[in-house]
Formats: structure tokens, sequence, C-alpha cells
């Protein structure tokens, strides 16, 4: 669904992104960690068309993003730190105006409203200037387009900062509903618990390379967070995990 083919991103001497061969599958949660410039944000960028690569292809559902944006930004949908929505309209007419603008334009109120109550927004919270709103709230939107537009990709960037434990956990609800429907989702994080506990695989990155993935049911979470600091040390091979799977298969 979510496939980069030796994606390459160059900013003048800063290789941002070298060579990222990535999969993500339909249904599948694929979580990114990495520190902060270790090329996270430019991969988002790279597959929702806001950048240009140097090389290689970044492609959704079968569209290369470089030669189809318009179809591409229709599959997707997007969640950043903080969700862009107009503060002076609700909830609902936020919803109503991003779902109209990704060509779903015949959406009735109650249709949307019932989209709203699935992600946990009831009718008068979905009614309140989104000005009002509390961060988790925001994203529960974000979620509400993606369901809305019925994407085929969500794409999340760090969407979890600053959350309480209730409002993250929520929303990690949300996302595994949504790939239960088929949704490849990729994820940039620094929240190593939720990673584990939403995402199917993660991937870690360091100075513009994937330099391990694996999948989650086959490290707990201590063994994750010190694979992840030996890989910020540079002192660790790519995980044992991932050899044991290459062995079996
Ligand atoms: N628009 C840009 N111009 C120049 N350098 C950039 C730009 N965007 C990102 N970079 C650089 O590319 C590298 C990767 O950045 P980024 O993808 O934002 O990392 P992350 O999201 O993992 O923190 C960093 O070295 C960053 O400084
Ligand atoms: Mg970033």
């Amino acid at each position: 669904m979510l496939e980069a083919r030796t994606l390459t991103k160059r900013f003048d001497q800063t290789l941002a992104l070298d060579e990222l061969d990535l999969t993500v599958e339909a249904g599948e949660i694929f979580c990114l960690l990495g520190a902060n410039g270790a090329g996270k944000t430019t991969t988002i960028n790279l597959f929702l068309g806001f950048l240009e690569p140097t090389a290689g292809t970044a492609s959704i559902d079968g569209l290369v993003v470089g030669d189809n944006p318009l179809e591409a930004k229709r599959k997707v949908a997007y969640i950043p730190e903080q969700v862009n929505l107009y503060r002076n309209l609700s909830g609902l007419e936020n919803l109503a105006y991003f779902t109209a603008l990704a060509g779903h334009g015949e959406r009735s109120d109650s249709d949307l409203l019932e989209v709203l109550d699935k992600v946990g927004l009831d009718r008068s919270a979905a009614e309140r200037r989104v000005g009002t709103y509390s961060k988790g709230m925001r994203q529960k939107v974000g979620i509400a387009i993606a369901i809305a537009k019925d994407a085929k990709a969500l794409l999340l960037d760090e969407p979890t900062s600053g959350l309480d434990p209730k409002a993250s956990n929520e929303f990690s609800v949300l996302l595994g509903d949504l790939a239960g429907r088929g949704v490849a989702v990729l994820m940039a994080t620094h929240d190593l618990f939720r990673a584990k506990e939403v995402g199917h695989r993660v991937g870690i990155m360091r100075s513009g390379r994937l330099v391990d993935t694996l999948s989650t049911d086959t490290i707990a979470h201590q063994d994750l967070e010190s694979l992840y600091l030996r890989h910020m040390h540079g002192d660790a091979s790519p995980s044992s995990t991932s050899d044991l799977e290459v062995a079996a298969s």
C-alpha cells in the first residue's frame, strides 16, 4: 500500500533520507523511531508529495506520488503533531469541509456525525467551535477525516506528543480500528511504549537510514528500548529478531 523504493532526499549538504526501502501493507501499522534529524518527517513529507525525492520513488496504492500528486493525495490522510483545523468552525463543519475537499462532497451531516461519534466526539462536542477543543479532540477530528475520506493510508508525524496517557491510549485504539479496516498506517513517534503497543512493526532510523526493522510481537518493551539506545550510539547490528525471521522464512 505504502511503498518506498531507494527513496532518497538530499538538502544541500544533508542527506536527509538515504535509499529507503519500505513497504507498509494494508492493515499494517508501522512506527518509525529515531532521534531528531533522523529523517522521519522527510519520509512522511515525501509520501505526502510535500517534497520531491532526489532519487527513488514513494508510492501509495500503486501510484507514484510525484507522477500522480492529486490522486495520491486523495488516498492518504495526514495527522501532524498539531492537526490544522479552522478554529472558528465546529468539528462537524471542519469534517464536512475537509471531506468535500478530498472529493467526497455528498456526505450528510448525520453521516458525518456518526463518524465523529465513532471517534469519540459526541454531538455536543461535534457542534462546538474547534477553538475550544483539547489537543486530543483535534487529533480525533483528524482520524474522522481519514475515515470519512476513506483514506487507504494514514501518515502521522508525532501525533501523540503532548497528549495525556488517556488521550494517547484512545488515539492508539482508533489507529488499531483504522488498521482493522485495511488502512496502511505509517507513524513517526518518539513514544517507544506506544510504538510497541500499537505497531505491528517498528523501524529505527539513524542519519537518514533505516537501520533496523522488527516485529513488535518478537520484542519486549525493555529490549526495544535498549536496542533503540544501542542504535543511537551506533553500536548495534540489525536486531537478532529480524535475523531470526530471515532464518525462519
Ligand atoms: N527543508 C529542509 N532544508 C534543509 N534541511 C532539512 C530540511 N528538512 C529537513 N532537513 C534536514 O534533514 C534531516 C532530517 O530531518 P527530519 O526528516 O525533519 O528528521 P526527523 O523528523 O527524524 O526529526 C535533518 O538533518 C534536517 O536538518
Ligand atoms: Mg520530525
